[in-house]
């Protein structure tokens, strides 16, 4: 069994009210447990494992990001929240805002249910800043007990106000309903809407028609009537339900970011999608014209294509910050732990740090990296220089606090000879199901050698985050992991541990291969080769908790490896903001 397939099953086999869900003909990707939609939030939040500098309520569950924005000088996230409890349900648009992306302060929840078109819920969308700088947000309504979707729009109270904390629905929503055509239980998430040459607006939301995955477009000449365009912005067989879609332009040079609705020759668009089915999400880098979206010839249209993070990392969005040019991905990444436990921890999901996001020099593929913000939560502050791993060994990266760290290493190799023959039998496609084999303590030739994250004293627990290199005839492949497999002592029931695993399209002529992780409790959010491939886990170590916990650089290949640099920092935590 390949490990999607793994994944699948998991998902399905965790799905306990999956069965109520298709008897009742009710389509939604959360599981949704009717004897625990409680009314009262529960009197104890348990701290541990709670971040230390990741965005998260200060209890209860929290799935996607949704209308992240800057206006007039503060940043704007909202998320889909269950303000009665620690499993989903209850959605609303809870709001937070922040001037520098990582001190927030928490705001009244800006969308509710209150009107017969969200009655049942308001689910993900997206905040288009419209001309004259007028903010307005689009989010998916539930109207009926049977699930059906619709479009609707919400604007700010009062411009005037600067945290924009009030919410008005207007009257004339939905603004769009599914016609006959759609499957209107799978009709949501709006994205940021874009304006096309001819000066009308545009936008789209996911579906399914059986099993191809659908982004319908819509047009607008007001943002108020919109019109389902003949053909869909793009579709895709066999891939099911596309939840979350992000479409936006990347500039061809640089790392500028772009504001959504630019069009021109020196641009390549993103279409981004979140796979239901899979609980994953995969982007094809393509052309826009003619209000269709063509995926570039060399792209994996599908399961295999290229990821944002190859981890636990769901349900994103992007949005174009004009204070400094570029363009910020949010991601959310689900608890890995049972049901029981989040309920027992009265806490469940977290945002990811946020990224910025742009087109690598290849032309190939997206490169992100943690916002520069982050490094503001530095403190204390660790270095090693020149230091040489030889087979097996492993040294103790000491002075800073192991369980909420910022690490950046570089490692450095005098020759790719000992890489490891690729097995033509491997799959190509299945990284994960390599580094199931293939994990940190079997030894390679070049690798695996990496960091051990969140480890106990004596390694009873430990995630580690690590690189191994096969040589495939003339190419080399980087296979780089992060394997939760022995990342707790408990045998926690239902825990969802697996090997995440991407590979890194990097040059290896230098002979050099760097990785940043930010670890922050239960949770290791990695980089590899400077932001080529992500991968994030959520893991619950017993030991190697707060100041128990130890972090490593190790190398288990025959070629001896040098850490050339290593700089790793205490992380503090963030402040609330102040007004
Ligand atoms: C993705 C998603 C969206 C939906 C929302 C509901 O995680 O299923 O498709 O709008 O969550 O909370």
């Amino acid at each position: 069994m390949n490990s999607l397939t793994t994944l699948i099953l998991w998902v399905f086999l965790s799905s306990s009210a999956l069965t109520t869900f298709i008897i009742n003909g009710v389509e939604a990707s959360h599981n949704l447990y009717m004897h625990l939609q409680s009314s009262r939030p529960p009197v104890n939040v348990n701290q541990l494992h709670r971040t230390g500098y990741h965005f998260q309520p200060p209890r209860n569950w929290i799935n996607d990001p949704n209308g992240p924005m800057y206006y007039n000088g503060i940043y704007h996230l909202f998320y889909q929240y269950n303000p009665k409890g620690a499993v989903w349900g209850n959605i609303v648009w809870a709001h937070s805002v922040s001037k520098d992306l990582i001190n927030w302060k928490t705001l009244p929840n800006a969308i509710y249910p209150s009107k017969p078109f969200d009655k049942y819920g308001c689910w993900s969308g997206s905040a288009t800043i419209l001309p004259g700088n007028k903010p307005v947000i689009l989010y998916t309504g539930i109207v009926d007990e049977k699930n059906t979707q619709v479009q609707n729009y919400a604007v700010p109270a009062n411009l005037s106000d600067p945290y924009l904390r009030e919410w008005i629905k207007p009257d004339n929503n939905p603004l769009i309903v599914a016609d006959k055509s759609i499957n209107k239980t799978a009709f949501r998430d709006p994205t940021t809407a874009w304006l096309g040459r001819d000066r009308h607006w545009r936008l789209s939301m996911g579906g399914r028609r059986r099993h191809r995955g659908i982004a319908y477009l819509y047009r607008s000449k007001d943002f108020i009537h919109w019109v389902k365009a003949k053909h869909p912005l793009h579709s895709t067989a066999r891939t099911g339900n596309w939840e979350c879609p992000d479409f936006f332009p990347v500039s061809v040079s640089g790392k500028n970011g772009l504001e959504t609705s630019v069009m021109d020759p020196n641009v390549k668009h993103v279409l981004k999608v979140s796979l239901d089915v899979t609980r994953y999400e995969y982007y094809t880098l393509g052309t826009y014209k003619n209000d269709k979206y063509i995926p570039d010839k060399n792209m994996i249209d599908g399961w295999n294509g290229l990821r944002y993070d190859y981890g636990n990392f769901y349900a994103s969005k992007s949005f174009f910050d004009p204070s400094k040019n570029r363009r910020i991905l949010w991601g959310w990444a689900n608890e890995s732990s049972s049901t029981a436990d989040d309920i027992k921890k009265g806490w469940a999901g977290i945002q990811l740090i946020p990224r910025t996001i742009w087109l690598d020099s290849s032309g190939k593929q997206l490169v992100q990296w943690p916002v520069e913000e982050v490094e503001t939560l530095r403190g204390k502050k660790v270095e090693l220089k020149n230091k040489k791993l030889v087979k097996g060994e492993r040294i103790e990266i000491k002075g800073i606090t192991a369980a909420q760290a910022d690490v950046d290493v570089t490692f450095l190799f005098d020759s790719l000879d000992k890489a490891e023959p690729f097995d033509p039998s491997w799959d190509r496609h299945d990284a994960q199901k390599l580094c199931g084999h293939k994990g940190s303590t079997v030894q390679g030739g070049l690798g695996p050698f990496g960091l051990l994250t969140l480890a106990s004293k004596n390694l009873e627990e430990y995630t580690p985050v690590f690189f191994r290199v096969f040589k495939d005839h003339d190419k080399y492949l980087v296979l780089m992991c992060s394997d939760a497999s022995r990342s707790t002592l408990r045998d926690g029931a239902g825990a969802y541990r697996p090997s995440f695993a991407g590979f890194v399209d990097v040059d290896l002529t230098e002979k050099k291969l760097s990785l940043r992780s930010l670890i922050d409790n239960s949770v290791v959010e990695s980089f590899g080769a400077r932001g080529k491939t992500c991968i994030s886990s959520r893991v619950y170590p017993t030991l190697a908790i707060y100041d128990n916990a130890h972090l490593y650089a190790f190398n288990n290949g025959t070629q001896t490896v040098k850490i050339d640099s290593l700089n790793a920092w205490s992380m503090n935590r963030p402040l609330q903001m102040n007004n």
